[in-house]
């Protein structure tokens, strides 16, 4: 099974997509973790896609899915990948779906979490992620277990850079620009579910394992 997980920044991508690989037993493959890895280990890859996410736009297509293609070639996927913020534009799903059908595969469904802005502000500010496996959590909404440390491996909790109001809004910018266009694609293709984003965590996350199911 290849799903692909979109909606707005702080719509749940990170968290919804981490539940539903652990449920489906799929590969979750988060573009934004990756370039966030690099970063931290100081990759050519990490440096150009530095500037572009400090300043909340979107890294180069051409890198972006060269890292994409990198991890999919590892044998883990071959079961299946839950896609968490990939693809990100046009050009992205196309190239996804060119690759995958070379290997007689298809997207099957792209799940579509739907929240409002406002509360996607609230839940950007108020959210820590953990620095070694990037689970998120947030103040109010999901706090970890013990304060500044992550449940699932123990790792040290941080604010992202880019979770600041004014980058914060370049990137609803650039969402609504570049990969809301992605709800007519998949819905066109007859592969949209699209799911209510706002309720508790653990109610989202069934209404999109039973979207998937349908
Ligand atoms: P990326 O890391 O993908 O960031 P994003 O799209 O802005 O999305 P977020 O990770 O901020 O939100 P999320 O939807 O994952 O929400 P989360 O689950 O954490 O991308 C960052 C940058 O990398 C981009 O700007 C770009 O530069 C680059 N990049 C990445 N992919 C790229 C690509 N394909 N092409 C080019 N460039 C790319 O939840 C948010 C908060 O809300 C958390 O605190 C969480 O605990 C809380 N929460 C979750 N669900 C609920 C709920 N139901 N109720 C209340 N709170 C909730
Ligand atoms: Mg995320
Ligand atoms: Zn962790």
């Amino acid at each position: 099974m290849y799903i692909v997980l979109f909606g707005a920044p702080g719509a749940g991508k990170g968290t919804q997509a981490s539940y539903v690989a652990q449920q489906m037993n799929l590969v979750h493959i988060a573009t934004g973790d990756l370039f966030r890895q690099a970063i931290e280990q100081g990759t050519e890859l990490g440096m150009q896609a530095k500037s572009d996410m400090e300043k909340g736009l979107l890294g180069p297509n051409e890198l972006t899915i060269k890292m994409v293609m990198e991890r999919m070639a590892v044998p883990d996927c071959e079961t299946g990948v839950v896609f968490d913020g990939f693809p990100r534009n046009l050009g992205q799903a196309e190239t996804l779906d060119e690759a995958l059908e070379k290997q007689g595969k298809a997207v099957d469904n792209a799940v579509y979490i739907k929240v409002a802005e406002e509360e996607l502000l609230k839940r950007l500010t108020g959210r820590w992620v953990c620095r070694k496996c990037q689970q998120p959590y947030h103040e109010t909404e999901s706090p970890p277990k013990i304060q500044g440390k992550c449940d699932k491996c123990g790792g040290e909790l941080y604010q992202r850079p880019d979770d600041n109001i004014e980058t914060i809004k370049n990137r609803l910018g650039v969402y609504f620009k570049e990969t809301a266009p992605l709800i007519d694609y998949y819905t066109k293709a007859g592969k949209l579910v699209e799911v209510d984003g706002v309720g508790g965590i653990d109610e989202v996350g069934r209404r999109i394992i039973e979207g998937l199911r349908k």
